[in-house]
């Protein structure tokens, strides 16, 4: 039987349904056409009657396959939207989430309201916080990773974009010349005694990327100890729910001067600001 583009998005929004919320498996059929088969919805609604060919659903049929094995579209895409600017994504890297635009735009407001110059991106992933700050401001950006397999999909999501970016492979700051400018990271902080209840979609994604010892609150809190040493004017850290409190006494610890956080929409703890 012949099976129109719509019926072909229904069939496909009833076949995610088997393991994801109904809402959530409609939004996905929809997302798949738009982007992984490049069909708008104005175009569904001149075309959508018209029979698709059997190449198109061998394709949907085979994405079905490893979406229900878990693995998140992002991958299955290969690329990920980040402040309305495409960033390839591979299993070396975290994919972006929404949150970290928060991230972005408080840098963007204190880097600007401090006049700086600089500013080092740690733990860079696919280099979706360096290269915005790159083509949204005039610093000089530079930006580390401890994973050569995230640092070139970082590289290659700076060129295609046609963003400046200085990259480095190594731990935290240690990889980054003087001076440093404005410190930002969304770094691991999840804290690994929560895996077992994580959803599963989280194992496809670096565990690297995702854990941090002391309750996921190593690698932020040594990271302000760092940024502080080195002089560095600012440091803005994405952070956990709920990991507010203990980080902005670390921050206070370290020397900063001023630690604040800011929530999301949620109401969770998201980004901390230590001034210096
Ligand atoms: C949560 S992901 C964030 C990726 C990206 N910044 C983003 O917001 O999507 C954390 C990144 O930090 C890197 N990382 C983990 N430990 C690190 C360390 N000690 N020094 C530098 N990067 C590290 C991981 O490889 C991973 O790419």
């Amino acid at each position: 039987m012949v099976q129109t583009y719509r019926q072909l998005r229904l069939d496909l929004s009833a076949a995610l349904a088997a393991f994801l919320e109904p809402s959530e498996a409609r939004a996905e059929s929809v997302r798949w056409f738009e982007e992984g088969l490049e069909l708008t919805r104005s175009w569904m609604a001149a075309h959508g009657g018209e029979p698709a060919p059997e190449s198109v659903q061998r394709q949907v049929s085979a994405w079905v396959h490893r979406r229900k094995t878990g693995e998140p579209w992002a991958y299955i895409l290969g690329w990920c939207l980040f402040r309305d600017r495409r960033f390839l994504v591979s299993r070396d890297t975290l994919i972006p989430r929404p949150e970290t635009d928060l991230l972005v735009e408080a840098a963007l407001e204190v880097g600007k309201r401090l006049g700086v110059a600089r500013c080092v991106d740690v733990g860079t992933g696919s280099g979706i916080i360096a290269v915005s700050l790159a083509l949204e401001t005039d610093w000089q950006v530079s930006a580390t990773d401890l994973s050569p397999g995230a640092l070139a999909v970082a590289r290659e999501n700076a060129a295609a974009l046609g963003a400046t970016v200085a990259f480095f492979e190594g731990s935290l700051l240690n990889p980054v010349p003087d001076p440093l400018g404005l410190v930002v990271a969304n770094l691991p902080y999840v804290d690994p005694a929560d895996e077992p209840s994580l959803q599963p979609e989280l194992a496809f994604e670096p565990a690297s990327a995702l854990f941090a010892p002391d309750r996921g609150l190593a690698l932020s809190a040594e990271l302000l100890r760092q940024a502080h040493a080195r002089h560095a004017p600012a440091c803005l850290l994405e952070i956990g729910a709920g990991q507010g409190g203990e980080l902005c006494r670390s921050a206070l610890g370290a020397g900063w001067s001023k630690a604040m956080i800011h929530q999301d929409f949620a109401g969770h703890d998201r980004v901390l600001v230590a001034l210096a």
